[in-house]
C-alpha cells in the first residue's frame, strides 16, 4: 500500500524511495498521470483552425489543436503504422500530419486519410477509419487554459480544479484577465517531478536558505508572516498573500507594479495544480513537471503576459522573468540544484530506506487563519507543510486505486 510509505498522522514520515523506484514512477504513469487533468496548453496558442502544438500526458506524447468547427481536440501523438512519433514539431499551423517513417497521414482530427501505396500494399481494403490517431478521452478549457485527462471517469475540468481556483483566478487576474503565453522553454535536469510539484505548491521555506544569495541582492523576504499556505484534498496546494506583500517583493527585484488590482486583493504567491502543473503570481511563470523517469524530468515552462502589450514592454516583461525563473535563471538554478543532489544521493539503499521529514506544522494547522477563500484546509503560517501533507495524501489514494483501465475509445486491431 503506497499510504502506508506516508504518515501523516502520527510521525510526519514520508518514505524517501518514493521519489527513486522504478516501480513507483511506472505506477505513477498509470494512476496518477493516467486519471489526472492536466495541462496541455492556453487557448490563445490555438488561434486559428490548424494552429497546433505538442504536449506531453506523463510520457505519453500527444497533439493538441484547433479544428475547423472551433473545437479543441487532443490525440496521441503516436503512429498507429508503427508507433513513430507523428509530429515532431513543437508548434505550427496544418492541415495534415504526415509520419516520417512511411507516410501515413492524419488530418488535425486524428483520421487516418492517407496511406502511400493503398492499393499495391493494402489491395484497398485497409479501413482508414479504424486507424485513427487515439483521441485523448476528454478534453477541456478553464479560462483559457487547456486540461485533458485519460480518464472517462474523471469529475469535469471545472469541479476538479475547484479548491485551485482562487490560485489560478489570482494568478490570471493579477495579469490583467486576457493572457498569452510566451514559450514553451524546455529543459532537462536531475530530479523526480514531485518534489519541484511539492515545492512550488508549499515549500516557502526553503526561500531563506536556498535563496539567500540572491535573496541578500534584492534586499531580503517579504513580509512572511503575511503569507498563507493553503491545502486541498484534492491535492492541490498554494501559498496566497496579499497584492501589497507581492508587489513590493517584485519591486525590489525590478518587475514594475503590476496596474491589476489594489493592495488588499488576494493574490496567489506559489502554486501547484495537482499533479505537475505549477505558476507563480504576478510576474507569470508557468511550468509543467514532466516525469522522465523517476529520477529525471523535462521542465516546460511558459511566461504568461498581458495580450497585446507592445513588442518593447514585452521583451522587458520576459526578460525580467528570465533572470530569476528559466533554465539559468537565479532563482531557477538554486532549485534545480537542490533537486538534481536528491536524486543523485538517494540511490543510495540505506539513503532510499531513511524516512524524509514533512512534519512542520503539524497539529498546528488554523482553519481561521485567514479568510482567503477556496481551500479545504487552511493555514495561517508560511512555515508549514501542509500543502506537502494534502499533496502526497491525495498522491497515494490515486497510487492505491485502480490503474486507467485501457478499454480504447481508440478502435480495436483490426478494426
Ligand atoms: Fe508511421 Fe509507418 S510508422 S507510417
Ligand atoms: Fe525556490
Amino acid at each position: 500500500m503506497y499510504a502506508d510509505l506516508i504518515d501523516f498522522d502520527t510521525t510526519g514520515k514520508v518514505s524517501a524511495d518514493i521519489f527513486h523506484s522504478e516501480e513507483t514512477y511506472r505506477r505513477e504513469l498509470s494512476t496518477v498521470f493516467a486519471r489526472s487533468w492536466l495541462f496541455l496548453a492556453h487557448e490563445s496558442q490555438l488561434r486559428a483552425p490548424g494552429d497546433f502544438v505538442t504536449a506531453l500526458m506523463g510520457e505519453d506524447p500527444v497533439i493538441v489543436s484547433r479544428q475547423r468547427d472551433g473545437g479543441i481536440r487532443a490525440v496521441l501523438n503516436v503512429c498507429r503504422h508503427r508507433g513513430m512519433r507523428v509530429c515532431r514539431q513543437d508548434s505550427g499551423n496544418t492541415k495534415r500530419f504526415t509520419c516520417s517513417f512511411h507516410g501515413w497521414t492524419y488530418d488535425t482530427a486524428g483520421e487516418l486519410v492517407k496511406v502511400p501505396r493503398e492499393t499495391e500494399g493494402y489491395h484497398d481494403r485497409l479501413d482508414k477509419k479504424g486507424w485513427s490517431l487515439t483521441p485523448v478521452t476528454r478534453v477541456e478549457s478553464y479560462r483559457g487554459m487547456v486540461f485533458g485527462t485519460w480518464d472517462p471517469d474523471a469529475p469535469a475540468l471545472i469541479d476538479y480544479l475547484e479548491t485551485a481556483r482562487p490560485a489560478l483566478d489570482s494568478f490570471i487576474d493579477t495579469l490583467g484577465s486576457d493572457i498569452e503565453l510566451a514559450g514553451p522553454m524546455k529543459w532537462r535536469i536531475r530530479g523526480n517531478w514531485k518534489m519541484p510539484a511539492e515545492g512550488l505548491g508549499t515549500d516557502g521555506y526553503h526561500a531563506e536558505t536556498t535563496h539567500a544569495s540572491a535573496l541578500q541582492a534584492i534586499g531580503g523576504m517579504a513580509e512572511p508572516s503575511r503569507i498563507f499556505q493553503y491545502s486541498s484534498a484534492a491535492g492541490h496546494a498554494a501559498a496566497m498573500t496579499d497584492l501589497g506583500v507581492t508587489q513590493r517583493m517584485h519591486e525590489k527585484a525590478g518587475v514594475g507594479p503590476s496596474p491589476h488590482g489594489t493592495n488588499d486583493t488576494v493574490t496567489v504567491a506559489h502554486a501547484t495544480v495537482f499533479p505537475n502543473f505549477s505558476f507563480i503570481g504576478y510576474s507569470g511563470p508557468l511550468r509543467v513537471w514532466q516525469p522522465r523517469g523517476p529520477e529525471e524530468m523535462e521542465v516546460w515552462g511558459w511566461v504568461a503576459v498581458p495580450a497585446g502589450l507592445d513588442a518593447e514592454t514585452r521583451r522587458q516583461k520576459l526578460r525580467g522573468v528570465t533572470v530569476s525563473f528559466s533554465s539559468s535563471g537565479v532563482f531557477e538554478c538554486d532549485d534545480s540544484e537542490n533537486w538534481s543532489e536528491i536524486a543523485a544521493v538517494g540511490r543510495g539503499f540505506v539513503a532510499r530506506s531513511t524516512p524524509l521529514n514533512y512534519q512542520m506544522g503539524m497539529g498546528f494547522d488554523d482553519p481561521a487563519g485567514t479568510d482567503l477563500p477556496g481551500f479545504d484546509v487552511r493555514t495561517g503560517h508560511l512555515f508549514n507543510d501542509i500543502g506537502a501533507r494534502g499533496f502526497y495524501t491525495r498522491w497515494a489514494e490515486l497510487m492505491d486505486g485502480p490503474e486507467l483501465a485501457l478499454t480504447p475509445s481508440a478502435p480495436p486491431p483490426g478494426a
